[in-house]
């Protein structure tokens, strides 16, 4: 619990400048993205800043991010993988990969 809340502290502590829309950082807290990733730099998970430079050209990647938001996924950034976010609608997904994609 304290870690959780310590990364949630500094997930809002390094995202706040580089966020469009803090409603969508509310979300990803409260969907507990925030205990492994930030914005700016690597948690467990990379961070969103990386995620939206390596997408950046890709066609299609709010779909693709969303599905991975939802199911998971692996062997994109490292061997650790992401496990499925099952308490994530698909219309959550899709704003948090739209959000994530926006992050600079
Ligand atoms: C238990 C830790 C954990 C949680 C919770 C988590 N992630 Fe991840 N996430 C990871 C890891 C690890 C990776 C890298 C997986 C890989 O290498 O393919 C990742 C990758 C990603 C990617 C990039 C996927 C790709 O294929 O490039 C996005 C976007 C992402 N996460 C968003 C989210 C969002 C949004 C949430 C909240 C709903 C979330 N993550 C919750 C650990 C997590």
């Amino acid at each position: 619990m304290k870690k959780v809340l310590l990364s949630l502290v500094i997930g809002v502590f390094v995202a706040g400048p580089a966020l469009a829309d803090p409603a969508d950082l509310a979300l990803a807290t409260s969907k507990n993205c925030m205990s492994c990733h930030a914005v700016e730099r690597k948690v467990l998970g990379p961070s969103f800043k990386d995620v939206a430079a390596k997408y950046k050209d890709s066609k299609g990647a709010v779909d693709l991010l969303a599905t991975k938001i939802m199911k998971g996924g692996s062997g994109v950034w490292g061997p650790v993988p992401m496990p499925a976010n099952t308490q994530v609608s698909e219309a959550d997904a899709r704003k948090l990969a739209a959000w994530v994609l926006s992050a600079k």
